[in-house]
């Protein structure tokens, strides 16, 4: 499968605090945001760079830059909004799109409620952000309506992915990576990630 998880120790002792219940909606935010951050370095490992001349204080030197206007930051609503912060702050010059979805409690399904990206989205990488990938759905929705708007590059950052749901994106769209912190073990009834960390939404913005 097209998939990079994080091995790291700090991601270990990140991850989890950041399940653990009894964690505040401060430092959970916080938390997001600091895994947010490490999950866009890895995405950007194989970036293009261009080649720049440096005049430092002592000496000139041929070195490289990414051309950080090639980017386009899409968060799924609501829970996408945590992860903004800690991307931002690794590329500030890329532009940000928005989708709305969230899952219908009986079907699982995800709904469509919102899509306003860049007019000149599709001459982007789109770095997808979404801290949960359960069935799968809401990441292939999402990527669907990317793809209808001529978007040609897409990684997709989540914080924890369930086996379930990543191999229904690799059936779908082998083409996008996607870079998770932790992968788990597995989809309950419900179809909450087991161990998991609850509804990512709630526990970001404090609504239960
Ligand atoms: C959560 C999560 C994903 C989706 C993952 O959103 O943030 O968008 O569920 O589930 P899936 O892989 O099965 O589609 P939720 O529906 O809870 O909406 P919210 O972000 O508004 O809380
Ligand atoms: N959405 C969440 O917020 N958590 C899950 O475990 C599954 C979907």
């Amino acid at each position: 499968m097209n998939v990079v998880e994080l091995h790291h120790p700090l991601i270990t002792h990140k991850l989890a605090i950041l399940r653990d219940e009894k964690t505040s909606t401060k430092e959970f935010r916080e938390l997001v945001k600091e895994i947010s951050m490490m999950l866009c370095y890895e995405a950007m490992k194989n970036a293009a760079l261009s080649p720049v001349t440096i005049h430092t204080p002592l000496t000139s030197l041929e070195t490289g830059m990414i051309d950080t206007e090639k980017y386009a930051f899409v968060p799924i609503l609501r829970a996408g909004m945590g992860m903004l912060d800690g991307v931002i702050s690794v590329i500030p010059n890329a532009k940000i799109g928005h989708i709305g979805m969230y899952r219908n409690e009986k079907t699982f399904e995800p709904v469509n409620y919102f899509f306003k990206v860049p007019k000149d989205i599709q001459s982007r990488e789109v770095i997808l952000l979404d801290p949960m990938l359960a069935t799968g759905g809401s990441a292939i929705d999402a990527i669907d309506l990317l793809k209808e708007k001529g978007v040609q590059k897409i990684k997709f950052l989540c914080i924890i992915a369930a086996p379930e749901g990543l191999e229904e994106v690799w059936k779908k769209h082998p083409d996008v990576c996607i870079y998770c912190a932790k992968i788990d073990d597995h989809l309950n009834a419900q179809k909450y990630i087991v161990p998991g960390l609850g509804d990512a939404g709630d526990r970001i913005f404090g609504t239960k």
